[in-house]
């Protein structure tokens, strides 16, 4: 088959992308791989970023099916970190020479707007940090007001652009409308920078809807994209077989292989954009996931800096990767891997470049 972007300048169709999604020959996927890895170096350089990544509460409103921190899962004990307790993250994180600090959590109300404006503000005026925000489907006045007070960037995957599956994984809380393609449009007027992405392998995701995804994160020219695979949690109706699977053949798995194909077509659908190579990955293959991401057109990493005593307590999906390493474990290891494949690690916030 002829590599898909030998013409760059024209995008990929969404049945090129098809193509590589079901490609099974190791020669050819080769040639994926190294595309992406030269257009990651072209675009966004050898320079891999840091994002220390601070896992703030695990509150949730929302009865998300694949997720193991929803309002429906009473086996777990929730926490909220109070702000000198982030601090402290915060300060790991310059201590580190990390650029960015992420700050995440569930849909958490309790995380109030002024809590968290007063947060940012702190974490602004003590560190040179960017900050990413990861809390959820917020209203307008909240997420208006943490860019006011400095955030920098904001995730919020869309998860699958097919509509009937979102609504079965994710259903609406009453009264409330807006979508989450309308908050990332939201997001990008707001001036933060956007990042999306979704789960590789939800039961009944087709072939053609994450293809679909992928000229969705072309169109909306994401600043950064986030995708992984879907891993079962067993305390989920998604992880207890509550979904059937798409038609034989039409299923896509979620496996490793297939995130690496994920990941390098995002790549070079959205050339310029920061995309990691996910914690979801690395739980898939502890060995070398991270590294096999990071190959294949990624070009961040989010360390965990969250107290030990609360990474076991987020748990989306079972098994997850770094559960019980400190914060300066990760960050070594991390260094250690990046400069071990001959990168370098970046310096600075590494916002999203413009070429
Ligand atoms: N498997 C894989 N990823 C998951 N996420 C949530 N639950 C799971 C799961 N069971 C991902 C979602 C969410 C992000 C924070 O974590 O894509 O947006
Ligand atoms: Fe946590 Fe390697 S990233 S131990």
């Amino acid at each position: 088959m002829r590599p898909p972007t030998e013409d760059r300048r024209r995008p990929m169709t969404r049945d090129e992308i098809i193509r590589w999604l079901v490609e099974q020959d190791s020669e050819a996927l080769g040639s994926l791989w190294r595309r992406a890895d030269e257009v990651r170096r072209e675009h966004v350089g050898d320079a891999v970023h840091l994002r220390g990544l601070v896992e703030i509460s695990n509150h949730c409103v929302r009865r998300c099916a694949y997720c193991g921190i929803s309002v429906n899962n009473r086996e777990i004990v929730r926490y909220r970190m109070t702000p000198d307790e982030i601090m402290e993250c915060v300060r790991q994180a310059v201590a580190l020479a990390y650029g960015t600090v992420v700050l995440q959590a569930g849909e958490d109300y309790g995380i109030g707007r002024e809590w968290l404006t007063d947060l940012v503000r702190r974490i602004k005026t003590e560190s040179a940090l960017a900050v990413t925000l990861s809390l959820g489907e917020r209203p307008d006045e909240d997420l208006a007001a943490w860019r006011e007070a400095g955030a920098d960037r904001y995730l919020l995957r869309f998860e699958t652009s097919d509509a009937a599956l979102y609504e079965r994984i994710h259903p609406s809380l009453p009264g409330r409308s807006s979508t989450r393609f309308a908050i990332l449009r939201r997001l990008a007027e707001l001036g933060y920078e956007v990042g999306s992405g979704v789960m590789i392998g939800i039961p009944g995701q087709t072939y053609g809807s994450l293809a679909d995804d992928l000229k969705t994160f072309a169109e909306m020219d994401l600043d950064m994209i986030g995708v992984g695979p879907y891993l079962p949690h067993p305390a989920t109706p998604l992880g207890r077989g509550g979904l059937p699977e798409a038609p034989p053949g039409e299923q896509v798995p979620n496996s490793e292989l297939m995130t690496y194909k994920v990941v390098a077509l995002a790549r070079l659908v959205d050339p310029d954009a920061n995309i990691p190579s996910t914690t979801a990955l690395a739980t898939l293959n502890l060995k070398d996931g991270r590294e096999l991401g990071l190959a294949r057109g990624a070009n961040v990493v989010m360390p965990n800096l969250t107290p030990t005593k609360y990474r076991a307590l987020y748990e989306i999906y079972p098994d997850k990767a770094c559960i019980r390493e400190a914060a300066a474990q990760c960050g070594t290891c991390l260094s250690g891997r990046i400069e071990g494949m001959g990168r370098t690690v970046g310096e600075g916030p590494g916002g999203r470049r413009h070429s």
